[in-house]
């Protein structure tokens, strides 16, 4: 080792030259400067969470149709709203792709998953996935809005947007239903408990 490797850099004085004998972090300095706020925040979130994750829920596939090409997204913030007249709502992140879509678009399907559509749910929830064919390899039919709705599904229904509401980082979009299924008698809900599918 050079003598001059020993001297103490202006950076981090009081910490010896690099060697493999060094904890890990010694290789995070300087640390990110992250306000004490920040850090705050983030463990209100996670806390967050994991509270909410213990509210058990179905997993629906929301769909739209815009200028001709589909588009399709895992969400489990589905729920019904009124019953006069037929409303429903789900909460599309404002930075989801599918967020202006589906807005844009005024019609959605929702495809309520059946326990045997796993696959389905993680497919259309992967970030990044290619949108161009989203429902290559899917069985679907089309509701009269135009909308897919998923075969195999527990329930399916179609909507046309009308109201969005301000939900923080997501959209309350609310929808009137304008055409609604029961699955087969025999099908039973996919569900989502604590971050992970459960079955009935
Ligand atoms: C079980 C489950 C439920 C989800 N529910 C929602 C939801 O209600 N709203 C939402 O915006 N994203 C929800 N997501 C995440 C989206 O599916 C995912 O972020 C989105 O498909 C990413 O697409 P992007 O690449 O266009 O951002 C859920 C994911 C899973 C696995």
């Amino acid at each position: 080792m050079r003598s001059s490797d020993q001297r103490p850099s202006p950076r981090r004085p009081h910490l010896p030259a690099w060697s493999h004998e060094q904890p890990l972090e010694w290789m995070l300095w300087p640390p990110p400067a992250v306000s004490h706020a920040r850090v705050e925040q983030e463990l209100a979130q996670d806390a967050f969470r994991r509270v909410v994750g213990r509210f058990a829920t179905g997993v629906t596939v929301i769909t739209t149709r815009l200028d001709g090409v589909d588009h399709a997204m895992t969400v489990n913030s589905f729920t019904s709203v009124s019953l006069d007249p037929l409303l429903v709502l789900f909460c599309p992140d404002r930075r989801s792709r599918f967020h202006d879509v589906v807005l844009k678009a005024g019609v959605w399907g929702v495809s309520v998953l059946a326990d045997t559509m796993e696959s389905a749910s993680s497919e259309f929830a992967r970030r990044g996935r290619d949108l161009s064919r989203p429902l290559e390899g899917y069985g679907y039919r089309r509701g009269s809005l135009g909308v897919a709705l998923l075969d195999g599904a527990v329930a399916t229904l179609a909507c046309r947007t009308s109201a969005v509401h301000d939900g923080g980082d997501h959209s309350i979009v609310v929808g009137s239903v304008v055409e609604m299924h029961s699955g087969a008698a025999e099908t039973s809900p996919l569900l989502y408990y604590e971050g992970r599918y459960r079955r009935l």
